[in-house]
């Protein structure tokens, strides 16, 4: 059975953008934020608070998170890898923030550079500092499906780091398909051993688009119960650190799925099409996102 309603999780300012060569310029990021308040979605992922040696184009988190405007009733997390990053948010008047590990050695190595072992210490400063401040902390695990670095990964470890994640208080962990390589067979044996450790109500999936596999992984994930689900508009996104990765699914493809399975999600798909529009033309590209380069409207 579907879920009713999903929580459409948009990435697109964080996701989409972190992997541009050109910088962004910072009103052109405020105005996709500011489109994406008014489409109806409930959580728009800002920026990062990490280094800008390692991702020059979030070096603007602090602008980023002070020139928007944040409406009442939607939530607008940003990446915070360590404390440094956790209280630079703060400051910047971030009232959620997300941690970010995998369950692949060498990727965290390569992205955060520490072991998964260290990654999880910091983590814990992080949460202990949040709850101080009764901010809420979502946790990514990437690599979930396989690495780039490692290639294939069990769903044990990723069971394992999961449950680490949320036993450390993150109220929902967000698995990434960080190379979009997985496949309907390999998400439901990887989600069914990661339901054993952590309630599905508090798992969401972050799927990105390498090998087309996304919507076919993500209609499976609501098969099995998850009911929050990672998209990005216009399908942007990689990550630097895992080379050859494309785009997350697109949110406008997302939502058109799930408006006809009859899932309420609260986003008015024009206005997602539209904002689409409005980044790839600043971004001058061609959009990844199906629906919207479908010229046949019903
Ligand atoms: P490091 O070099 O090991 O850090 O980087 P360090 O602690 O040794 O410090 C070195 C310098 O960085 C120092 O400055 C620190 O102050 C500074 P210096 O003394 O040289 O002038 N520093 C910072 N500056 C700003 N903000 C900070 C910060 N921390 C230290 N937070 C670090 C470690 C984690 C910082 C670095 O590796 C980093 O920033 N990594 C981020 C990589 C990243 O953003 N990747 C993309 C996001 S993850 C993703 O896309 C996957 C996801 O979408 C899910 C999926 O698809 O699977 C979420
Ligand atoms: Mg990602």
């Amino acid at each position: 059975a579907f879920p009713k309603r999903v929580k459409v999780v948009e990435v697109g300012p964080r996701d989409g953008l972190q992997n541009e060569k050109n910088i962004v310029p910072t009103p052109v990021k405020i105005s996709l934020i500011n489109m994406l308040s008014e489409t109806g979605l409930q959580v728009i992922e800002a920026t990062s608070f990490v280094s800008p040696k390692w991702v020059p184009q979030m070096a603007d988190h602090t602008e980023v998170m002070q020139g928007i405007n944040k409406l009442p009733g939607i939530s607008y997390p940003v990446l915070t890898p360590n404390l440094k990053g956790f209280q630079a948010a703060v400051a910047a008047g971030a009232k959620e923030v997300s941690i970010f590990g995998a369950a692949s050695e060498l990727f965290t190595k390569k992205n955060i550079n520490c072991s998964i072992e260290e990654s999880l210490a910091r983590f814990d400063e992080v949460m202990m500092a949040a709850r101080a401040a009764s901010i809420p902390v979502r946790g990514y695990v990437s690599c979930v499906l396989g690495c780039p670095y490692e290639g294939k990964i069990s769903p044990a470890k990723v069971a394992e780091v999961s449950k680490k994640m949320y036993s450390m208080g993150c109220y929902e962990i967000s698995l990434g398909d960080t190379i979009g390589i997985g496949t309907p067979g390999s998400m439901k044996e990887m989600l069914t051993a990661v339901m054993k450790e952590v309630p599905v109500g508090a798992l969401a999936v972050h799927c990105h688009d390498t090998y087309g596999q996304a919507l076919a992984n993500i209609l499976v994930a609501l098969q099995m119960g998850v009911s929050v689900v990672d998209a990005s508009v216009a399908g942007l996104g990689g990550c630097p650190y895992a080379q050859g990765a494309s785009g997350n699914v697109a949110t406008e493809d997302l939502v058109y799925m799930l408006n006809g399975l009859g899932i309420h999600t609260g986003v008015d798909l024009q206005k997602l099409v539209d904002t689409g529009t409005f980044i790839c033309n600043a971004l001058n590209r061609r959009t990844n996102s199906k629906v919207s380069q479908a010229s046949c409207r019903l």
